[in-house]
């Protein structure tokens, strides 16, 4: 298994602080957002972490020449900004895919090393990691429907009366690799992007995909308010 962590965003969500340093590189204690991130894929069993950022990010490259990661990291760039079904694809892999999105912090155990073990025990199926949202949120996350613990359909950002439950798409996947074909070939979707969703849905066909609502909560980093409600949910947890 490897690992993928999209962090090319330009963060306008943050601005200004994100015109000088990137989201991913906020502290939560005294290391950046993402250095919990690579330790969260590496404890889960990722032996090598590509991170897609972009030239204009170069303190992320910064910081693990500074702080050797625990695994092998290596960086590709994206260079237009095509959504997130683009940025991983940017990564394309021949391995199970890890996907950490790096504004996204879980709190309360490692929910990607959860997936992982329930991946295993279910014959390698892709994971995908959710929690419940408040109805008026739906419309800002990909929507699963499930039937018992599998995926039968999802749906990116839809409309209130649309969404098929309140379970969102929560920052972490566990992906077949023929991920990487269904992107190769996905159209635009909502707000003119390449949307994971889209391609996870037209993969659920063919592979089994697994919803699991993990213990935790998410933390968006992305903005200064989920920014200040991860610190909370950080202390005290790591010191170091
Ligand atoms: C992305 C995904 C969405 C998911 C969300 C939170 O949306 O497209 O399906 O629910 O992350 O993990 P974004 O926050 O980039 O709009």
């Amino acid at each position: 298994m490897k690992a993928i962590i999209p962090a090319a965003g330009h963060g306008t969500r943050f601005s200004p602080y994100t015109k000088l340093v990137p989201k991913e590189l906020l502290p939560i204690g005294s290391r950046p957002a993402i250095d919990l991130i690579v330790r969260e894929a590496a404890e889960a069993g990722a032996d090598e972490i590509v991170i897609v950022t972009s030239r204009e990010k170069p303190l992320i490259e910064r910081w693990f020449e500074i702080e050797p990661p625990p695994a092998k990291v290596r960086f590709v760039h994206q260079e237009e900004q095509r959504g997130l079904g683009h940025a991983v694809l940017q990564a394309r892999l021949d391995d199970t895919a890890l996907v950490l999105l790096g504004d996204a912090l879980v709190s309360g155990g490692n929910a990607s090393k959860a997936m992982a073990e329930l991946s295993a025990a279910n014959g390698g199926a892709s994971v995908i990691g959710l929690e419940e949202v408040p109805s008026e949120k739906v419309s800002r996350y990909g929507i699963v429907k499930l039937d018992g613990t599998r995926i039968v359909d999802m749906v990116e950002k839809p409309k209130v009366e649309e969404a098929p439950s309140r379970l969102a798409v929560a920052g972490r996947y566990l992906l077949d690799p023929a991920i990487f074909g269904y992107l190769a070939d996905q159209g635009a979707g909502v707000g003119g992007e390449i949307q994971l969703t889209d391609a996870i849905r037209r993969m659920l066909a063919e592979k089994p995909v697994l919803g699991y609502v993990y213990p935790g909560r998410r933390h968006d980093i992305g903005n200064p308010a989920g920014y200040f409600k991860a610190l909370e949910a950080f202390n005290g947890i790591r010191k170091d």
